[in-house]
């Protein structure tokens, strides 16, 4: 292990005056590269200068620690979530990476993967108090209800997929699962949530097919949860990342993405970056290294120095301690 953190998230300082930038990274198909942004935006951000913590919540397969180079570590998020611990932050290990904590998912209840209503909640408040300018939230595969609320816990949310048609339609049913839940934890009375759960279901009787429908069908039910509806729609607003792309043609597939969803959901995407397929990925892994480390000038090492600049535009560096 490296020596103390200069800004050492395991041990906060006293008067700590904002929250940390949350940045989820899910996706709906397994093996996309979650892991890998995740572990690496990580570090990039933590070498240049803020203090990150990483936080593994795929309970059902986690490796994030396998990615920053770090063995199984003793605490893990399964202790929150089953309410063996109540602090986060005392989950938080150092990472032989500077600047940088983990929080691992390792020997979770795969019983008990999602937490109680009352625990995410708990869980976003602690997140928020965590001493850091970045919590890096790797979700697991899928659109399952306990990845989506993870997902959901982001104040932004990348969504990595790959450019082949299965990874494509799943990322559909991702941000189309992620959206309804969003717009369900966001509305108050008892039956407009109960609306959206109908809605939930694709082939539901009502004949509610997309996110503007459903809109209308709120207004008509209650024009102030109309209202909420449209301000929570406005701020979902995942970002894309294409990973492992081939060709000019893969490049493109973000934009795509971005005008589907705008066209048959009325859902705002940004186009966040790509990144090109590159055996130097694999390679890092295979060293228990971080990309960073192992191959610094690789293609993809630059791509996602590029993309965490992007995330790091308007955060502003702590002041050197
Ligand atoms: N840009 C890339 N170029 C080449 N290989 C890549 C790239 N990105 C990821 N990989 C490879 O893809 C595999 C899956 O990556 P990763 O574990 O990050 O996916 P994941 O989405 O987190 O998967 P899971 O859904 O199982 O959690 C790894 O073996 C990794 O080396
Ligand atoms: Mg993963």
């Amino acid at each position: 292990m490296a020596g103390p953190l200069r800004s050492d998230p395991t041990n906060p300082p006293p008067n700590k005056s904002r929250a940390p930038r949350i940045v989820a990274v899910g996706g709906g198909k397994g093996g996309v590269g979650k892991t890998f942004l995740s572990s690496n935006l990580s570090v990039a951000l933590a070498r240049a200068g803020y203090r990150v913590v990483a936080i593994d919540t795929d309970i059902e397969g986690p490796n994030l620690h396998t990615w920053l180079g770090v063995g199984s570590p003793r605490s893990s998020l399964a202790d929150f979530v089953a309410g063996r611990t109540d602090s986060l932050l005392k989950l938080v290990s150092q990472t032989p990476i500077e600047n940088l904590g983990l929080v691992a998912a390792t020997h979770g209840n795969l019983a008990a993967a999602q937490p109680s209503n009352e625990r995410r909640i708990e869980l976003l408040r602690q997140l928020r108090a965590l001493p850091c300018d970045f919590v890096f939230v790797d979700c697991g595969a899928g659109a399952h209800p306990a990845n989506i609320d993870y997902f959901l816990v982001g104040d932004e949310g990348l969504l990595v997929l790959h450019p082949e048609p299965t990874s494509i339609e799943n990322t559909y049913t991702f941000i189309r699962a992620a959206f309804y839940r969003r717009m369900q934890l966001a509305m108050q009375k008892h039956d407009v949530k109960e609306r959206i759960r109908e809605a939930m279901d694709q082939r539901n009787e009502r004949g509610i097919r997309t996110p503007l429908h459903l809109l209308r069908e709120i207004e008509q039910m209650d024009p102030e949860e109309g209202q909420r509806f449209v301000r929570s729609m406005r701020a979902f607003r995942p970002r894309i990342i294409v990973n492992e792309v081939g060709s000019t043609e893969d490049v493109k597939l973000g934009f795509s993405v971005r005008t589907v969803c705008k066209k048959f959901f009325g859902i705002e995407v940004d186009y966040l970056g790509y990144l090109n397929r590159d055996p130097a990925v694999l390679d890092a892994v295979r060293h228990k290294a971080t990309l960073l480390d192992t191959h610094p000038d690789s293609d993809a090492a630059v791509y996602l120095r590029r993309i965490a600049r992007k995330l790091a535009e308007a955060v502003p560096l702590p002041a050197k301690t």
